[in-house]
């Protein structure tokens, strides 16, 4: 519609404009120009828009991906709204993503800035309108392993196939200070209330880095079986689509009702990943009970463990929400103005390392047992 309207306002200029040029005084005719070379005749080739429909069809194939999307938190989140500034950009808008040309993060100098940023869409994935085919969909966007910002001095060789698109934005960011483990009575200051790998360690736990290994006696595994899955991230969050929206271009992974589809690939059709969860899931992360009539607060698990050993410390204020007196959610906020040392600076970061990274371990079931039961330990260690 909007197009025709602007093609009949054009008619309309051109129509003024003749007339106005047709009102002023003309010269005398010049001599007429040579005749033209003959053009070629043209030949019966394709139409210019048949590749159009391998995506704009009746099948809906862009229809069925965007209404997946439109409810994930890439569309419908609050993420944006911290995109004005360079060393944020790079994840939280399309256009920072594409500025850093797969090089997150932006520095100063690199981000031109936006004056309209959007939210990570169909064009910050895939290479939309490229060759004007179906390749680009299939295709993605900085497909290689990124450039990992935070290793802590491992070797990371990690090939996540299409989930490498992801892991350019779900890794750690830098964080200061660095805890020195060879020296773990250094004593630290100026610790933000904000301390921690941000919410995106993600990719961090799958390849085992970016944390603070404490010596103890939980073995660090030397595999992650769900590295397994081929093309990591999208494997599990993307394999699947239910009718309540999840899965797919949503992204998400409900933990009550969608692991018999989303785990089917290794684990005995699915349904002994529910278990695996049930059994994994209150021993080591959870904060709350639902099992009883009413909930009630876990103590027990070894994240709740670490969480109120670091809140005897002084480390944490533990908050607790209630509802009708029944607890609903568990916050551990970092104190202001913590003189902590390099133990417990350690500890929290691993603390919030597997917060962060909203998995509750299942991006790296092993590693994450090992990992709270030795800061467990270490922190204990200094009564
Ligand atoms: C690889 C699949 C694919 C092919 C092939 C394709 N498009 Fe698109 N097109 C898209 C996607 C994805 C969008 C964005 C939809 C959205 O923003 O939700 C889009 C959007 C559009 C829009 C809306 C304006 C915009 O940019 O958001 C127009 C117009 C359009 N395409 C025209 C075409 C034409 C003409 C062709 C063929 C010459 C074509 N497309 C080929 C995937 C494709
Ligand atoms: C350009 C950066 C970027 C890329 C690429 C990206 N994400 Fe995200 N993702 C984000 C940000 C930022 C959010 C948080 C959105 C919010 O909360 O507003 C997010 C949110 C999510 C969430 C929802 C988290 C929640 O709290 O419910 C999932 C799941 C997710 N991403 C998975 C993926 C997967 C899988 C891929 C790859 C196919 C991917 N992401 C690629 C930046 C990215
Ligand atoms: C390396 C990529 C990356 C960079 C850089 C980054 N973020 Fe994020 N951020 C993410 C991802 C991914 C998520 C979502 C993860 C999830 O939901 O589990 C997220 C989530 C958040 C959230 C929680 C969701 C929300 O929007 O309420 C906040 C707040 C946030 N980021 C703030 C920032 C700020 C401020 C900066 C810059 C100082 C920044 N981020 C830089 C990747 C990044
Ligand atoms: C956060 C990254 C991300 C975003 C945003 C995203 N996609 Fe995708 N898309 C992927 C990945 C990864 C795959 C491969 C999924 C797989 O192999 O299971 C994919 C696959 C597809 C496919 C199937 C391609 C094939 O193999 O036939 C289509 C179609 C598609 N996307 C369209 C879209 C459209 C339309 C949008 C916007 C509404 C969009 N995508 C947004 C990451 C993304
Ligand atoms: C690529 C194959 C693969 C996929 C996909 C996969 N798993 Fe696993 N999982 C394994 C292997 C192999 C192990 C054992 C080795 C290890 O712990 O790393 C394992 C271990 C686990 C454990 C740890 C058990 C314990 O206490 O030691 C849990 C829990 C688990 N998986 C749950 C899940 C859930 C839930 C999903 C789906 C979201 C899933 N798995 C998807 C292969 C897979
Ligand atoms: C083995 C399957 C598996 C793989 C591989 C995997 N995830 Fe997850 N992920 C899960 C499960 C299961 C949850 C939800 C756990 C829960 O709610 O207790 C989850 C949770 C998340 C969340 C929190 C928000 C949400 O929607 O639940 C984000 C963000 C996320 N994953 C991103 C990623 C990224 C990025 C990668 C690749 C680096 C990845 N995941 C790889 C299974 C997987």
């Amino acid at each position: 519609m909007k197009k025709n309207y602007f093609s009949y306002l054009l008619v309309l200029l051109v129509f003024i404009l003749g007339t106005v040029v047709s009102c002023t005084k003309e010269g005398p005719a010049g001599p007429a120009g040579k005749d033209g070379t003959d053009g070629i005749d043209g030949t019966n080739g394709t139409d210019g828009t048949a590749t159009c429909i391998e995506c704009h069809d009746a099948n809906q194939t862009l229809g069925i991906k965007q209404f997946q999307w439109e409810s994930s938190m890439h569309a419908a989140g609050t993420a944006l709204a911290r995109s004005s500034i360079s060393s944020c950009a790079g994840c939280h808008s399309q256009q920072g993503f594409i500025q850093t040309d797969g090089n997150n993060p932006l520095t100063e100098d690199e981000w031109k800035g936006v004056d309209d940023p959007i939210v990570i869409n169909c064009y910050a994935c895939h290479p939309i309108h490229e060759t004007y085919t179906h390749e680009d969909v299939v295709a993605l966007l900085f497909p290689d392993q990124p450039n990992w910002a935070v290793t802590h001095d491992k070797e990371v060789d990690m090939d996540l196939g299409k989930g490498n698109t992801c892991a350019h934005c779900h890794q750690s960011r830098k964080r200061t200070p660095v805890v020195d483990m060879n020296d773990l009575t250094i004593m630290y200051t100026d610790i933000s209330t904000h301390y921690g790998p941000h919410y995106s360690s993600q990719a961090n736990l799958m390849g085992a880095f970016g944390a603070y290994e404490f010596e103890g006696s939980t073995a660090y595994p030397d595999f992650n079986g769900h590295l397994g899955a081929e093309n990591g991230c999208v494997s599990c969050h993307m394999g699947f689509t239910t009718a309540s929206g999840s899965g797919g271009h949503n992204m998400h992974i409900d933990a009550g009702s969608d692991l018999e589809k989303a785990c089917a690939q290794c684990h005995s059709e699915g349904a002994g990943a529910e278990d695996k969860y049930n059994e994994y899931y209150p021993v080591y992360f959870a904060t709350i009970d639902h099992d009883g009539e009413h909930p009630t607060l876990n103590t027990t698990s070894y994240y709740t463990l670490l969480g109120d050993l670091l809140t005897e410390h002084g480390v944490y204020t533990k908050v607790v929400d209630s509802v009708d007196g029944y607890p609903e959610a568990v916050h551990y906020n970092i104190n202001g103005g913590l003189e902590i040392n390099g133990t417990l600076l350690a500890a929290l970061f691993n603390h919030r390392y597997l917060y962060q990274d909203h998995s509750h371990g299942m991006h790296n079931p092993s590693y994450s047992k090992a990992l709270l039961k030795n800061s467990l330990e270490a922190v204990e260690a200094l009564n």
